[in-house]
């Protein structure tokens, strides 16, 4: 905004006084004397050396002045602005150390001090090992499918060629789950083994089917050092067009190989399931056992018997499988010489942490 006075007009050119320039660089000095941190004082800027401060309107009555006159007021007048000029800037300078000697302080990180101790825990061994075998399946084009702990009793025997008066459902130490008052049974059990999820697949999906099935496993065993009421297995199926025992045998020389190194094979032992037809109990060759390289017993496996595959719908004529089912808390004992499952489940994070994620 351009600014005339003219005629000279005493009034308006009042703020050239010197007295009322001495005022005003003493007002400057006390407020920014008052800010009490950079952003206070930047604040403070506008009124004392803004447009509409006094400095500045000062400078521009000059203008109103007579020309003999101009050059002693512009002299006064740039005085005074650099007076306040000088106090804004000594006064920035003292705050903005202050501030840096504050931030130092309420800023300051004690580094010799003890970082976080808490233990960290760590991821238990068997579900490393559960990732890992399903990661290995799921390389060879298989997916990993899950089913209920607690399970029909239809899913756990009966679909699996196991009925109610089928020696091997007698054998199966079971856990009953109490049935509702006046019932005389629940119809459901603690699934003994993974294999319930081999009828819960082939109900839900269409052959090709080729699914592992790692999870936990119930029975009514004392605990001891070789035994859990709580354990877990890992279940493979696949069933599909001309599959044979060969194709099997196969896939667990390779899956011996993964779990147990590369001069790891498998052993067949003929045997009875009922819901596979041929059986087979197979042995795993450890070159590294710790007591020297052994056959070691890992699982159950066999074609799966037609009666199965009829019971969940899919047509025997058409379609043939495999089935095997291991254990997981075995293959883990085996690999890191692990003489007592009890070590398995009392949590013990040292036991974690030296089997678990990343150890070999
Ligand atoms: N379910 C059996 C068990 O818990 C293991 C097993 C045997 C699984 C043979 C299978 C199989 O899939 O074909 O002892």
């Amino acid at each position: 905004m351009s600014y005339r006075n003219d005629p000279y007009d005493p009034k308006q050119v009042a703020l050239l006084d010197p007295a009322a320039l001495a005022a005003a660089v003493a007002d400057a000095e006390q407020a920014f004397a008052a800010a009490a941190d950079p952003d206070a004082l930047t604040a403070l800027r506008p009124a004392h050396l803004g447009d509409r401060s006094p400095v500045s309107l000062a400078r521009r009555e000059i203008g109103a002045l007579p020309p003999a006159a101009k050059s002693d007021a512009g002299k006064r007048v740039n005085e005074a602005r650099r007076a306040v000029e000088a106090a804004y800037a000594a006064r920035a300078g003292v705050l903005e150390q202050e501030q840096a000697a504050r931030v130092l302080v309420e800023e300051r990180v004690d580094v010799t001090l003890p970082y976080d101790r808490r233990p960290r825990g760590a991821r238990h061994p068997l579900n490393v090992l559960m990732e890992q075998i399903s990661d290995l399946f799921v390389g060879m084009g298989y997916e990993v499918a899950e089913g209920p702990e607690v399970e029909l009793e239809w899913t756990n025997f009966d679909a699996l060629n196991i009925p109610a008066d089928h020696p091997a459902r007698g054998l199966m130490d079971t856990f009953h789950i109490a049935p509702p008052p006046g019932a005389e049974s629940s119809g459901l059990v603690l699934r003994t083994h993974t294999s319930t999820v081999q009828t819960r697949a082939m109900l839900t999906r269409k052959p090709p089917i080729y699914v592992i099935v790692p999870g936990r496993v119930y029975r009514t065993d004392e605990i001891d050092a070789t035994h859990s009421p709580v354990f877990h297995q890992a279940e493979g199926l696949v069933v599909d067009k001309g599959i044979t025992m060969a194709q099997l045998r196969g896939t667990l020389d390779h899956f011996a190989r993964a779990m147990f190194g590369e001069g790891a094979k498998t052993r067949w032992r003929p045997h009875y399931f009922p819901f596979t037809e041929p059986s087979a109990e197979f042995d795993v060759w450890f070159p590294e056992h710790r007591d020297g390289p052994q056959w070691v017993e890992w699982g159950g496996c066999g074609m799966v018997n037609p009666r199965v595959l009829r019971a969940c719908g899919i047509d025997p004529e058409v379609y043939s499988g495999f089935a095997f089912g291991m254990g997981i808390d075995r293959t883990l004992m085996i690999r890191h010489g692990v003489s007592d499952i009890r070590d398995l489940f009392e949590g013990d994070v040292r036991f974690a942490r030296a089997l678990g994620a990343g150890a070999a």
